[in-house]
């Protein structure tokens, strides 16, 4: 089924850019590969992620002009000839946009790879869904692919109140694992209310002296959001075969204590949800619909803006002004500016 070709508003970057090179562009209407879907877009994140690929932090294959975003929930307008088990009127998300080449998330119409599109279960509101991709699936990664996460095991969650490490929470309590957290005091209910076993102040001189209390037999994954990465602490603390899990703090340069880590079996495991493989993203995308379906990870709060405030939420997001708060992008909104 075709759709109307007609060009497509966008907001996006003509080259590597800070967040007020973001503009407004006008991109030729996409067209459909057979093994497409063409998806109207209802909703869009913005992530940190979006702002390490529209500045060059983090290197991909960007196809100028190109719309920013990754994350889009949408209805399914025209699918190709290959396309199959995907409707036209179906609300479905994708999480691959605006990387390795592929268009960008803030339009109004974009092409989407079937295999990375997944459908929104029924019921849910579209911009909550759009606010849950990333760090639900970027949680669902970290303890389930990276970390390996058991039930009846021990993890840790460094940063429980952010938005990764809070979805963390959510995945390991449904794998069935006792989960330490550590947060800044005032957050600590709100990490309890998630389902943490143990909520522990982040700013407690001797953490890892209240870590090792609560888990005298060491930790199976550690999942580090803040992005301090204390690898020697990490080591320390870890269980015979523990897993470390690296995935934030892009500069930090920690010491690791080879010695210790090997004689007992611990390991350390980087990973970008950037390189995730079309598997890798489906089975994560398996958990974010389940969260989704259950209400089980919600954005503590919303800010509603229009495709036009892109760079303004960039900015936002970079400056670190966005405690608990997502930020998602309409391709029309009559208060776009209500969030500043
Ligand atoms: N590798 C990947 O694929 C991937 C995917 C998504 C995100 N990320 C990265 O993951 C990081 C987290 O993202 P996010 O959206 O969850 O950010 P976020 O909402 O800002 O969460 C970070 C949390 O870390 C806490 N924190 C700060 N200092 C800490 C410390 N010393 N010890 C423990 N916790 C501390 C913060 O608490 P306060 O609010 O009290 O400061 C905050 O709750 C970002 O760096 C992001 O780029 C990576």
């Amino acid at each position: 089924m075709t759709a109307e070709r007609r060009p497509v508003h966008a907001a996006g970057i003509d080259r590597l850019t800070d967040a007020a090179g973001i503009g407004e562009l006008v991109l030729p209407a996409p067209s459909c590969g057979p093994d497409q879907v063409l998806l109207r877009v209802d909703a869009v994140a913005v992530n940190h992620v979006d702002t390490f690929v529209r500045s060059g932090v983090y290197a991909t294959d960007l196809d100028f002009p190109v719309a920013v975003g990754r994350d889009a929930v949408g209805t399914v307008e025209a699918t190709g000839t290959g396309v199959r088990g995907v409707g036209v009127g179906q609300r479905a998300w994708t999480n691959s946009l605006g990387f390795d080449g592929r268009p960008g998330a803030t339009a109004e119409l974009v092409a989407v790879d079937a295999e990375r599109l997944y459908p929104l279960p029924d019921g849910v509101d579209p911009l909550i869904a759009a606010a849950a991709l990333h760090p639900c699936a970027t949680a669902a990664l970290a303890v389930g692919r990276h970390g390996q996460l058991e039930a009846g095991q021990t993890v840790y969650v460094a940063g429980g109140a952010g938005q990764v490490g809070s979805a963390a929470i959510v995945v390991a309590k449904a794998r069935g694992a006792r989960v330490l957290a550590s947060a800044s005091a005032a957050d600590a209910d709100y990490c309890r209310g998630l389902g943490a076993d143990v909520v522990l102040d982040y700013h407690d001189a001797d953490l890892a002296g209240r870590l090792r209390e609560a888990a005298p037999r060491g930790l199976n994954v550690q999942v580090d959001t803040s992005g301090h990465n204390d690898l020697e602490m990490a080591v320390d603390l870890a269980a015979r075969r523990g897993r470390i899990v690296v995935m934030a703090g892009p500069a930090s340069t920690p010491v690791l204590p080879a010695g210790q880590l090997y004689m007992r079996d611990a390991s350390v495991h980087g990973f970008a949800i950037s390189n995730a493989t079309v598997g890798e993203l489906a089975e994560a995308a398996q958990t974010v619909n389940t969260l989704l379906a259950d209400r089980a990870w919600e954005p503590r709060n919303l800010v509603r803006g229009a495709f036009r405030d892109a760079g303004w939420a960039h900015a936002q997001l970079e400056a670190g002004q966005v405690h608990g708060t997502r930020i998602v992008l309409l391709p029309q909104h009559g208060d776009a500016t209500a969030g500043r």
